[in-house]
């Protein structure tokens, strides 16, 4: 979800507003979600590493974390919609880290579309936690305490970095980067996104004839990057 900053500066605005203009494009990508086809869609909304933003930036980010998702509960609930977050939760303002919980609770019933938001995330510490859970960590053990693998990730906002993000899950994701700051990113882009992906041929590392030979696509794992 990069480009609030930018989108702001651009208006003559402080950055915050152009976060509060970000949150209006999440509701629109969550919104517009299932009807694409789209079953799990993670958003990257704070790496670890944006702890190194000003105090005031981190303070009205978690502030607007929390507000969006009290304010956003019961249409999530209407839509099924079920909230996961994902990323260290010790670390988070008292009254986020209380939000987060009221939000997954109330919508643990949701089956159309998995929402999960990563906040204080870094892929890299998420790997070693489930790796110390493990006696013996394999693939398969590591996959199974990770999320699931990414079908298709957008960046916006002309960055071309995976940044720390789902580096596990997106072994074998398809990449797209926009040009389109994250404030104005909405249904059409995500069209365009998963017009792209679906034209795309991804063989696992097989030769195209055997990747070709499936049934009906499952729902697409898809992921936004801040
Ligand atoms: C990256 O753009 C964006 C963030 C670090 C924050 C993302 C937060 C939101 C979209 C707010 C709402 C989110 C939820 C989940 C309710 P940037 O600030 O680095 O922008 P820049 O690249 O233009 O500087």
């Amino acid at each position: 979800m990069d480009g609030n900053g930018r989108w702001a500066a651009r208006r003559g605005l402080p950055r915050i507003a152009g976060h509060r203009a970000g949150a209006e494009s999440v509701r629109r990508v969550v919104e517009a979600a299932p009807g694409l086809g789209i079953g799990v869609l993670t958003l990257y909304a704070f790496s670890s590493d944006n702890w190194k933003r000003p105090p005031e930036e981190v303070a009205a980010l978690m502030e607007l974390f929390r507000r969006h998702l009290l304010s956003e509960l019961d249409r999530l609930r209407a839509n099924g919609v079920r909230v996961e977050i994902i990323g260290r939760r010790d670390r988070l303002p008292a009254g986020l880290a209380a939000a987060v919980e009221a939000a997954e609770a109330a919508t643990a019933d949701g089956r159309v579309l998995r929402l999960r938001i990563a906040v204080d995330y870094s892929a890299r510490e998420s790997i070693a936690r489930a790796a110390r859970h493990l006696a013996e960590p394999t693939t398969e053990s590591l996959a199974a305490l990770l999320g699931p693998p990414v079908d298709l990730l957008i960046r916006t906002g002309g960055e071309q970095r995976l940044s720390d993000f789902l580096l596990w899950e997106c072994a074998y994701a398809e990449l797209i980067f926009s040009e389109r700051m994250w404030p104005d990113f909405g249904e059409q882009d995500l069209r365009a996104a998963l017009r792209e992906f679906t034209g795309r041929e991804r063989r696992f590392g097989a030769l195209p004839s055997a990747a070709a030979c499936g049934s009906e696509p499952p729902p697409v794992r898809a992921s936004l990057r801040a």
